[in-house]
C-alpha cells in the first residue's frame, strides 16, 4: 500500500478530489433516496510543520474533511495522500483497517468541547495514559512518567495527575485534551474548532500553547474554525469551504489582504475590526447554508452572492489559480475588487 514518494518532500498531506457522502434512507426498507454530500471533490496540500486553516460556516463540511483525513470516516471517493517516516507516499482514503494502525498514531484530532470531550469518570493519568495502552507504546511508571512530561509540555503541573476533569477550568480542560492528542507523538494534528468554546482570553492562551509546541515538535496542524479572526494567528494557509467545496484557498495574508471570492469578503467582514471606522461595513449574509442534500444549481454561492450573474446559476465554476497559489472558484474572480481586512493609516 506505499509507494515510493512523487510529492514534493515538504507536502504532508495532499488531498485529491475528496468526497463524503452519507447515504439518505427512507420508510420501511431504507431505499436510498439520496446523498448528503458532506464534502463533494475537496482537494488541497498541507505542507510539512505548517499549519492550514479550514474555515466556513458551520454546516459547510470542515468537521467531515477532518473526520476523512483521520479515517473516522471511509471517504466515498478521492485521495488523501500522506508522507510517512520513511518518505513514502501513503493513501490513508483507501488504506484497509487493518493497515491503518500506525497512521491512526501519527494522525490524532482535538476536539471543540472540553467539556464532553473527556469522560468526567477518568483521572487525567487515565485519559492521557489511555491512547498509550490502547497502542502499547508505555505502562506501569514509564507511562506515569510520560504523562507528567506530557502535563508539563501543556503548562499543567503533574501532580494534577490523580485528579477528575471537573476540577479544571476550560482552558486547562483544552490543555488536558491537547496532552492527550499529543500522547503517541502524533506528526499530524486535526484540531477541530479547538477554541471555539473558550473565552477570547483564554483562546489567546490556547493558540499560543499550539503553535509552541508545532515549533518544537515539527507538528502539521489542520485548524478547524467557523471564525475567521482565530486563523489569522495561527494558520499559514486558509482554505475557504462552502457547501462541501472549496471556494478559497492561498496563504493567510492574501485571503485576509486580498480575498478574491464572495464569501471569503463575507466572511472577512463579519471579523472583529479593532478601528470603529470600520465597524460598519459588515456584509449580512442573508439565509443559511443550503442543505448539501440538495445544493444549489451552479455556483452554490449564488443564491446569498451580492455580485451573482445569470451565468452563476447555470455553470459551476471551478477552482483556478488567480495567482501563484491563490486558488478561487468565482466566475468574476478576477474582475471584482473585494475587501479585505483593512487597515487605515
Ligand atoms: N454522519 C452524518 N450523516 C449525515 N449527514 C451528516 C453527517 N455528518 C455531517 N453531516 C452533514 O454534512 C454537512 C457538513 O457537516 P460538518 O462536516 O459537520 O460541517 P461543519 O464542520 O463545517 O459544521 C452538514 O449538512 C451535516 O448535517
Ligand atoms: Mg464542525
Amino acid at each position: 500500500m506505499t509507494s515510493p514518494n512523487k510529492h514534493r518532500a515538504d507536502v504532508q498531506l495532499d488531498v485529491q478530489n475528496l468526497k463524503m457522502y452519507f447515504p439518505i434512507r427512507r420508510g420501511f426498507l431504507q431505499r436510498l433516496v439520496g446523498n448528503v454530500k458532506a464534502v463533494d471533490d475537496v482537494s488541497f496540500q498541507v505542507r510539512t510543520g505548517q499549519t492550514l486553516g479550514l474555515v466556513g460556516e458551520s454546516g459547510c463540511g470542515k468537521t467531515t474533511v477532518g473526520r476523512c483525513i483521520a479515517r473516522a470516516y471511509k471517504p466515498t471517493a478521492g485521495k488523501i495522500i500522506y508522507t510517512n517516516e520513511a518518505n513514502q507516499s501513503v493513501d490513508l482514503a483507501t488504506l484497509p483497517a487493518s493497515e491503518l494502525k500506525p497512521y491512526r498514531r501519527q494522525v490524532r484530532m482535538i476536539f471543540q468541547d472540553p467539556y464532553s470531550s473527556l469522560n468526567p469518570r477518568m483521572t487525567l493519568l487515565e485519559i492521557i495514559g489511555e491512547p498509550m495502552k490502547i497502542h502499547r507504546t508505555a505502562r506501569g511508571k514509564e507511562l506515569e512518567d510520560r504523562v507528567a512530561m506530557l502535563l508539563q509540555k501543556v503548562g499543567l503541573s503533574p501532580e494534577y495527575m490523580r485528579r477528575y476533569p471537573h476540577a479544571f477550568s476550560g482552558g486547562q480542560r483544552q490543555r488536558i485534551g491537547i496532552a492527550r492528542a499529543l500522547a503517541l507523538d502524533p506528526r499530524v494534528i486535526i484540531a477541530d474548532e479547538p477554541v471555539s468554546a473558550l473565552d477570547v482570553s483564554v483562546q489567546a492562551q490556547i493558540l499560543n500553547l499550539l503553535r509552541d509546541l508545532q515549533r518544537e515538535l515539527g507538528l502539521t496542524y489542520i485548524f478547524i474554525s467557523h471564525d475567521l479572526s482565530v486563523v489569522q494567528y495561527i494558520a499559514d494557509r486558509v482554505a475557504v469551504m462552502y457547501v462541501g467545496n472549496l471556494v478559497e484557498i492561498a496563504d493567510t495574508h492574501r485571503v485576509f489582504y486580498t480575498p478574491k471570492h464572495p464569501y471569503t469578503e463575507a466572511l472577512l467582514s463579519a471579523v472583529p475590526k479593532p478601528d470603529p471606522r470600520l465597524r460598519s461595513q459588515r456584509i449580512v449574509l442573508e439565509g443559511d447554508v443550503p442543505d448539501p442534500a440538495r445544493p444549489p444549481s451552479g455556483c452554490p454561492f449564488h443564491p446569498r452572492c451580492r455580485y451573482a450573474q445569470a451565468v452563476c446559476r447555470v455553470e459551476k465554476p471551478q477552482l483556478c489559480d488567480v495567482s501563484a497559489e491563490h486558488l478561487v472558484a468565482c466566475h468574476f474572480a478576477d474582475t471584482l475588487h473585494l475587501k479585505g481586512v483593512e487597515t487605515i493609516g
